[in-house]
């Protein structure tokens, strides 16, 4: 089976410093794959390097058979790649209304009604929000807001960077549940980066784990979980 997205020996630098020291990670059609590692370990980078910002310097990027490694972001986000940044950079001053707009744009907006309704369905705190603020919703409403204006794009491949980050376990369970929901339903091929390696891992079908720019552990979410290294480095009290 050819993977949806191979990255392969991928090196990506900030200036002279080595951020991503040879990269492999591939994720298939269908498939849930996380990411975990501590804080600094390159997973953003590695998120980020597959938009192409920054850029790989060595190794490349394959998308359904397409080499993407030096196509600018806007070519790569109209191949149906969708991103949920770190830090869920939504448009504070915009309503949440404007927010999904936004989304729907990249996509000609032509089935914006059905796709509203959608995301009303998988969070139904979205609905209720419709005419507020972004900057005013609340961290997991803005984590629901940055994840759905990704999938008004109608991606073919979700790409999230610690959804879970900063929220109470209640909402962290609700938008996981989301995510599963859309896997099972749609198919949605999702790639997440995850601190929170617990919850990324039982969501997961198979998982890697990141240490200083280098993969040193790949298995399926169950495996990893069970292994005595990332329990030690990751689980313990962690959940
Ligand atoms: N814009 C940047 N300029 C220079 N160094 C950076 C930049 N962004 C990240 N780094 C460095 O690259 C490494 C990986 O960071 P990052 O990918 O954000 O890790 P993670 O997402 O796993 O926390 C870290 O050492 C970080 O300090
Ligand atoms: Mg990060």
């Amino acid at each position: 089976m050819t993977a949806m997205l191979s990255v392969t020996g991928v090196k990506t630098y900030y200036g002279n410093i080595v951020a991503l020291k040879g990269v492999d990670v591939e994720v298939n059609e269908g498939e849930i794959v996380t990411l975990i590692g501590a804080n600094g370990a390159g997973k953003s980078t590695l998120m980020m390097t597959i938009c192409g910002s920054p850029r790989a310097r060595e190794g490349s990027v394959v998308f359904n058979g397409r080499d993407i490694t030096n196509l600018p972001t806007h070519e790569i986000m109209r191949l149906k790649i969708a991103q949920s940044p770190e830090g869920r950079r939504i448009f504070g001053r915009m309503t949440v209304y404007e927010n999904l707009q936004m989304g729907a744009a990249v996509d000609g907006n032509t089935h914006f009604q059905d796709d509203l309704e959608r995301m009303f369905t998988l969070f139904p705190r979205l609905k209720e929000r419709l005419h507020q603020r972004g900057g005013t919703l609340s961290g997991g409403e803005q984590q629901m807001l940055a994840i759905a204006r990704a999938l008004m794009t109608r991606p073919r491949l979700l790409l999230l960077d610690e959804p879970s980050l900063g929220l109470a376990p209640l909402v962290v369970k609700q938008i996981f549940d989301a995510i599963r929901d859309l896997n099972r339903t749609e198919g949605l091929t999702v790639f997440l980066v995850e601190q929170n390696a617990y919850h990324a891992l039982k969501l997961a079908h198979r998982g890697y784990v990141m240490v200083n720019g280098v993969v040193t552990m790949s298995g399926t979410g169950k495996e990893l979980l069970e292994r005595p290294e990332v329990k030690a480095a990751y689980l313990e009290g962690g959940h």
